[in-house]
């Protein structure tokens, strides 16, 4: 089946089966790397994109689910003005060790920065909840949240 999914401003046919999940068509069929599997199971975070602007898990939900909806994957950040703001805030922080949760981290930042322009830490911490990250940075992420909002 084909399916036109809208990712990073433009739209793009896929030929898939439908109820193959999001992440594995961005990976698979579009090539955007930057969206990492971990978990599988919307228990880890890694797979974050933004659909509308909010922080979605793309691991488990069915590409068809996201037709019509507007996708945004790392790689797509750097035409928006807060997912720019929030990835030099994660360089300025050094808030990412391993890196494999960096990409779902940087997308949580923004969804939340998105919602909650200047968030509180309580908030921050309450977003970022799905996000596991094994290297611990996440001291160094609630730093990059504080950056980003400009506190
Ligand atoms: S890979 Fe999607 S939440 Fe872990
Ligand atoms: S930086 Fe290594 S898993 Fe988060």
């Amino acid at each position: 089946m084909t399916l036109t999914l809208h990712v990073n401003g433009r739209d793009h046919a896929v030929s898939c089966d439908p109820d193959t999940p999001l992440a594995y068509v961005l990976r698979n069929e579009l090539g955007l790397k930057g969206t990492k599997l971990g978990c599988g199971l919307e228990q880890c975070g890694a797979c974050a994109v933004l659909v509308d602007g909010k922080s979605t898990l793309s691991c488990v939900a069915s590409a068809d689910s996201f037709v019509g909806r507007d996708i945004t994957t790392v790689e797509g950040l750097e035409h928006t003005e807060t997912g720019r703001r929030v990835q030099a805030a994660f360089v300025k922080a050094s808030a990412a060790q391993c890196g494999y949760c960096t990409a779902g981290l940087v997308i949580g930042v923004t969804g939340l920065l998105n919602a909650t322009p200047t968030p509180d830490r309580e908030t921050a911490i309450r977003a970022l909840t799905p996000h596991l990250c094994r290297c611990g940075s996440h001291p160094n992420v609630l730093r990059a949240v504080e950056i980003a909002a400009g506190k």
